[in-house]
Parts: C-alpha cells; sequence; structure tokens
C-alpha cells in the first residue's frame, strides 16, 4: 500500500521528470534491452537502435502510461486496466518482464535526477511501480 507520504514523494518527483518523460521512458527501454536482452523478443517490429524513432515513440508512450498512473495512485486497477488486457490477452508478456522495466526505469530516474533521487524518493517510487507491475499482472490465469 502506498502511503500518503509516498504518494506525495511519487508525485514530487514525477514533476521533476515531467520534462524529459520522452528521453527517460526511451532510455528505460534500451537499458532494458541491453542489460536483459531476452526482452527484446517481445519487439521483433522494432528497430531496437540506439535512439530510433520506434523507440522514442515507444519509450513516449509507457512513460505517458505511467504518468496517468501517478495521476491515479487511488485507483491504479481502473487507470491501467486497457494496458493491462493488452499485455495479458493480446502481446502476453510475461509478468517477470514487468520488474526488468521497473528496475530500469529507476536507473535512469537516479542517474538524471541525482540528489532529487534520495532513497526515500526511491522506496516511493519503487512501491509504486510495483503496484502498477501488478497492475499490469492481474489478469493472467
Ligand atoms: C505496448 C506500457 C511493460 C511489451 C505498450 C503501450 C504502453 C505500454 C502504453 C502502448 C499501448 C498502445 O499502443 O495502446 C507499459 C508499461 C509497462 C510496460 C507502463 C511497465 C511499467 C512492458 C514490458 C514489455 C512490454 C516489460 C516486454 C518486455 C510491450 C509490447 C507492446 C507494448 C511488445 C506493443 C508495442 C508495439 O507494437 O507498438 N506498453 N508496458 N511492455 N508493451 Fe508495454
Amino acid at each position: 500500500m502506498l502511503t500518503a507520504e509516498d504518494k506525495k514523494l511519487i508525485q514530487q518527483i514525477w514533476e521533476k521528470a515531467s520534462g524529459h518523460l520522452e528521453a527517460f521512458g526511451a532510455e528505460a527501454l534500451e537499458r532494458m534491452f541491453i542489460t536483459y536482452p531476452q526482452t527484446k523478443t517481445y519487439f521483433p517490429h522494432f528497430d531496437l537502435h540506439h535512439g530510433s524513432d520506434q523507440i522514442r515513440g515507444h519509450g513516449k508512450k509507457v512513460a505517458s502510461a505511467l504518468g496517468t498512473a501517478v495521476k491515479s495512485l487511488d485507483n491504479l486497477s481502473q487507470a491501467l486496466s486497457e494496458l493491462s488486457n493488452l499485455h495479458a490477452y493480446n502481446l502476453r508478456v510475461d509478468p517477470v518482464n514487468f520488474k526488468l522495466l521497473s528496475q530500469c526505469f529507476q536507473v535512469v530516474l537516479a542517474a538524471h535526477l541525482g540528489k532529487d533521487y534520495t532513497p526515500e524518493v526511491h522506496a516511493a517510487f519503487d512501491k509504486f511501480l510495483s503496484a502498477v507491475a501488478a497492475v499490469l499482472s492481474e489478469k493472467y490465469r
């Protein structure tokens, strides 16, 4: 469960990241593809070269979905329901992969936001991404 303090920290750090969302999303994807190459198997139709249009475009979509989640911290399931259906029924992404992207996204925030990404913010954001991953995983049976 996210506490009131977690929610405040998540909203504040998201505000700080807001000018860089496309870049942060793309970097998180690139880190995921390099660090966990098995994740590339879901994107056979993408040009996975550094900075490709598809990586940048997809980075923007992922970051924007996370932005929706940040605005909906009290009803994540509802806010991400369509995305949850898509990943479970259409894309059939193995849920273990959500943790991998979450971790990469956190590395990006830490690398770019530096001292603003305090241990407390890290802890709150980790809980947030775990909650998002749980929603994206809830349609699998
Ligand atoms: C598509 C978000 C994790 C694989 C998408 C889309 C969004 C999104 C917003 C576009 C949906 C649309 O076009 O309507 C997220 C979020 C994630 C996440 C917020 C976790 C925090 C993952 C992971 C994988 C993955 C871990 C696989 C390793 C895909 C694929 C597509 C997709 C293959 C379709 C891409 C395309 O053909 O354009 N995701 N995703 N997603 N996602 Fe995810």
